[in-house]
């Protein structure tokens, strides 16, 4: 972890900070500047929960808010009471095949979400802007997809969102560009790659695969299984965070990514190997034969890939982990962590499981 501080006594307002990046920026950010006070103003949706916050270092410095970041006057009052300098906004509804299903809450949380905090931040911070950052945590989804032979998302590709959850996030960013055009709000916007590691919600690719492999049941791989993600190690994308926040231009946007390129199905052939190696199965055989092709995502994104120069060069960040690493370690941590993953997969869990693959035909053609 860096070592990187800063005197200063910032009061930030994490949102979303019970959720899985969140909860992972937390304890980057509270080791990082050991004079930080730090409010966490989460919902606990079914993404967010308190069990991931269980081991936070005990510092006197945090505070956990359970409030939604539409509330006006919730947010005006904790920017008053706090002090608050610093915004980093995670709060969001984060998952694509939910934004499918159920794209209401997309639009309320990202962008109206969105649009509460910036203009509690624009009436808190009025004739002291040069003092107070916002650090807006968005994806690089908003910029649609690639073909094999394109050059990777630029900061200066076009926005062009395919899901509804893509759409509310580049919404958001075009809202958050606006306040720094009209109103002067400092602020800065990060657009990340896929993300992996501890205290990921079982929804999304790696967890889920992990887990049901895990507990004998299919891994399902959508369509053909050769969509490309480029993956980035959790705390990689903390520290790109914190040096966007703390070194990053005002008004400019910082893509982060992985500049690792990989297919989903050998993600999921990796995910089997290193499971067959650490739980071998029972019975013998591979995980690789729970692997089960299905009806493919509605408007499917086919390639993403991060062209991280900016950030590099002009903030020196680098991720620290390679995946090799960064995989084996996720695995590991769902291995030794089943009490939190009970408590993650409630009755909520098996409804939206439900729900997202019941209908989904099996087949390479589906
Ligand atoms: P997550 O779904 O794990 O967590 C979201 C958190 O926000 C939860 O704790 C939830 O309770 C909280 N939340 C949701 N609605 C809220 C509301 N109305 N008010 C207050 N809190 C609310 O998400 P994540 O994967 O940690 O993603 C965090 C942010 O990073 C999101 O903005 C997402 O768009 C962005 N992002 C994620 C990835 C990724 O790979 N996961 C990559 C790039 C960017
Ligand atoms: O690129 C950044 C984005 O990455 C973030 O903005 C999102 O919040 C985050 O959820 C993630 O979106 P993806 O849709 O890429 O992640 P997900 O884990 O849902 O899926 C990864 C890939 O795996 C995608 O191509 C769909 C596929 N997939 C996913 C699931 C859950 C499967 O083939 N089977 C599955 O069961």
């Amino acid at each position: 972890m860096s070592t990187e501080s800063n005197s200063d006594q910032h009061a930030y307002l994490v949102t979303g900070g019970a959720g899985f990046i969140g909860c992972n920026f937390l304890r980057y950010l509270l080791e990082t500047e050991p004079d930080a006070k730090v409010v966490n103003l989460d919902l606990l949706t079914y993404a967010g929960s308190l069990s991931n916050l269980q081991d936070l270092p005990d510092t006197g410095r945090y505070t956990f808010v359970q409030g939604d970041i539409t509330d006006a006057d919730l947010v005006a009052e904790l920017f008053e009471k706090h002090g608050i300098t610093r915004v980093i906004h995670f709060a969001a509804e984060s998952h694509v095949d939910r934004s499918i299903t159920g794209p209401a809450a997309f639009i309320q949380t990202n962008i109206i979400g969105t649009f509460t905090l910036l203009e509690a931040a624009r009436k808190a911070w009025a004739g002291r802007e040069d003092d107070c950052r916002f650090l807006h945590v968005s994806t690089d989804e908003v910029y649609g997809t690639l073909a094999p032979n394109d050059p990777p998302f630029s900061e200066t590709t076009a926005y062009a969102p395919n899901s509804p959850y893509s759409a509310s996030k580049a919404a958001s960013d075009h809202l958050v560009r606006a306040y720094l055009k009209t109103y002067k709000l400092p602020v800065v916007t990060t657009n990340c790659s896929n993300n992996y590691g501890p205290y990921q919600y079982p929804e999304k690719l790696i967890p889920l695969m992990i887990l049901n492999a895990l507990t004998g049941k299919n891994l399902p791989i959508y369509g053909d299984g050769l969509q490309i993600r480029d993956w980035l190690y959790v705390m990689d994308h903390c520290s790109g965070i914190h040096a966007a926040l703390s070194r990053g231009r005002i008004g400019e946007t910082y893509n982060i990514g992985g500049l690792n390129e990989e297919a989903n199905i050998n993600i999921v052939h990796l995910i089997c190997d290193i499971l067959d190696e650490l739980r071998p199965k029972t019975g013998g055989g591979s995980y690789r034969e729970q692997i089960t092709h299905v009806t493919d995502r509605p408007g499917h994104d086919r390639r993403y890939a991060i062209d991280a120069e900016k950030i590099c060069t002009e903030l020196g960040w680098a991720p620290a982990e390679s995946f090799q690493t960064g995989i084996r370690k996720t695995v590991e941590w769902y291995l030794d962590n089943q009490i939190w993953v009970n408590s993650v997969m409630s009755e909520n869990y098996d409804e939206w499981i439900s729900l997202n693959y019941a209908d989904r035909k099996e087949g390479m053609d589906q």
